[in-house]
């Protein structure tokens, strides 16, 4: 559709023979607050200092002076000169595009070129938790986003599989684990084993140098013990499928820590040869004083590897393998220190592309306050706060609708959707206590408010028996009613673009809400099917609203059911 905020600037722009430019009259143009305002206002006060006039007399000049055509007023109010399109070329062009495009409004065709996302990656043979969720679900968000404005999104599932820890797992199995057990509850089952190694360990100190030898036998390519790695790997990878299933999220890659394995010498190797590798206590570090940060621990005394080592050579993996413009890594802000020492390593070792990585961090999800964590007894079990949804969305569709035909699949589609929104409708990096009541409220700015907004809006073009639109015809709409929402519809491409900018799923979500909003005030205060003349119109504007929100639910890996 044609540029309006651009069209207004060309016409102050050209009010004032130049004295001001297009592009800074586009910069000083704002939104107004109310519609009674106009679509668009600019304060006249920015020309007083070159015209030499009070700024009340500037704005009614210019509203003498501007070319009225495609306005359907411009009025002076004070400093301001207030713009008002004219409804009816506003209502075909954005109608038009929505029907022409349908889910596709908003894409972008640019190759704008790889980028890989680190997502969700648990850690094995532990529960995933609320913070994986997060990361799985922002990532995925953030992906779809890319996606849609031209990008190649690659989404990895880093897992963190490997590390003395196992060392200590394989040895607890051995002495009180059952094969039985880990396949019937894996994480479960080898939690358990984890925990009592830690109690045991500390009368029985000695248990200490088993798990190391358990590690070292792991690290040497021993069978036996990479045969359990394996199984564990797989194992728990199972439950955490279950999870990624129901959210129908899936991944690129699996390449977890211990992928690296083999490509950490290449790491040291080369920040040996630019001496960047000092001794401290005898483990092997890089002073990154100069960006003020603590030092990054390349090597324990014994030799082992660490996290930010299987890191660096995971990043260097990915700038050769997808050559990306930009590499993601969704993780919570608490390891905000470990992203920088990764960037800064990066840096020092020559990498210029380290610039390109940026670390997109998310708050925390506390409950009753205090922080989640797997030893106390504060873990929310992901799966039961899915099952929970879900069962509420099946009550309401009891309640609401019982001759639905596709109950379960709907029920679903709601709870997991409600679980899904609930995360991403707020800034990422606000902290958020975690509430279930709150979680499956399906009233107000929720996801089932929006799924049903968008079903309400399939139900109407049942009713009408209209199922596709011709992009040709010429759909006007000048009811002052059906204003907000024909703008809303107009302002998703920009949307879109702030939220892929900002890495914001929230600007995303904020959105939906408000066009369900508006769509639901429009509803409400016109007979869309009642009256004759202009029908097809007002369709064409429900069948406009139906598809951008099934589009945003979609960017936010939210399913949209066409009726619930
Ligand atoms: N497994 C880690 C954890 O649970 C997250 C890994 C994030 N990705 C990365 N490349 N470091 O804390």
């Amino acid at each position: 559709m044609r540029d309006y905020k651009q069209m207004v600037a060309n016409a102050i722009s050209q009010a004032v023979d130049g004295q001001l430019s297009v592009e800074d009259a586009l910069a000083k143009i704002e939104t107004p607050k109310t519609l009674n305002l106009g679509d668009y206002a600019f304060p006249a006060f920015v020309l007083a200092r070159v015209l030499k006039k009070a700024p009340q007399l500037i704005a009614q000049e210019l509203v003498e002076k501007i070319d009225h055509t495609g306005f359907e007023k411009i009025e002076a109010v004070g400093p301001y000169v207030n713009f008002f399109l004219d409804k009816k070329a506003f209502s075909a062009d954005i109608l038009a595009d929505v029907v022409a495009q349908g889910g596709h409004f908003g894409d972008k065709a640019s190759e704008g070129g790889n980028v890989p996302i680190d997502m969700s990656s648990p850690n094995i043979a532990k529960p995933m938790s609320m913070g994986h969720l997060r990361s799985t679900v922002i990532g995925n968000s953030i992906a779809k986003l890319l996606e849609k404005t031209g990008y190649t999104p690659v989404k990895i599932n880093h897992l963190g599989d490997w590390g003395t820890q196992f060392g200590k797992l394989m040895c607890a199995y051995k002495m009180w684990g059952s094969e039985e057990e880990v396949k019937k509850d894996p994480i479960d089952s080898l939690l358990r084993y984890y925990v009592r190694f830690h109690e045991e360990d500390v009368e029985h100190p000695e248990l200490d140098e088993e798990a190391r030898q358990w590690f070292k036998r792991l690290e040497d390519g021993d069978e036996e013990a990479t045969a359990l790695w394996k199984w564990f790997r797989e194992e728990s990878l199972k439950v955490f499928m279950r999870v990624y299933d129901r959210l129908d999220i899936t991944f690129d890659s699996y390449n977890g820590e211990a992928f690296y394995n083999d490509k950490m010498d290449e790491i040291v190797d080369i920040l040996e040869e630019k001496g960047l590798l000092h001794e401290s206590k005898g483990a092997q570090i890089v002073d990154l004083s100069k960006y003020n940060l603590n030092p990054a621990l390349i090597k324990k005394t014994d030799g082992a590897t660490l996290y930010i080592t299987r890191d660096l050579a995971a990043a260097l993996y990915r700038k050769r393998t997808y050559n990306f413009v930009q590499s993601l890594y969704v993780v919570g802000n608490e390891q905000k220190n470990h992203f920088n020492q990764l960037k800064a390593v990066l840096k020092e070792m020559g990498f210029e592309w380290s610039d390109d990585i940026h670390h997109i961090p998310f708050g925390l999800i506390t409950k009753d306050g205090k922080k989640l964590s797997t030893r106390s007894g504060r873990i929310v079990l992901l799966e039961e706060v899915l099952d929970d949804a879900v069962k509420l969305a099946k009550e309401q569709i009891e309640a609401k609708n019982p001759s639905l035909a596709n109950k379960d699949e709907v029920a679903e589609a709601v709870g997991v959707g409600a679980v899904v929104f609930h995360d991403l409708k707020n800034e990422r990096l606000n902290n958020f206590d975690f509430s279930l009541e709150e979680v499956v409220r399906f009233e107000g700015e929720t996801g089932p408010y929006v799924q049903y907004s968008h079903a309400r809006a399939m139900s109407i073009l049942r009713k009408a028996g209209k199922t596709s639109f011709d992009a040709k015809a010429s759909y006007t709409l000048d009811d002052p009613e059906a204003w907000e929402t024909l703008r809303m519809l107009s302002d998703f491409p920009a949307t879109v673009e702030r939220a892929v900018k900002e890495y914001e799923p929230s600007v995303m979500a904020k959105y939906a809400i408000h066009l369900a909003k508006a769509f639901n005030r429009y509803y409400a205060h016109s007979r869309i099917l009642e009256d004759n003349e202009n029908l097809e119109a007002r369709l064409a504007l429900v069948y406009s609203v139906a598809e951008v929100l099934k589009e945003s639910l979609r960017l936010l890996g939210v399913k949209a059911p066409d009726e619930m």
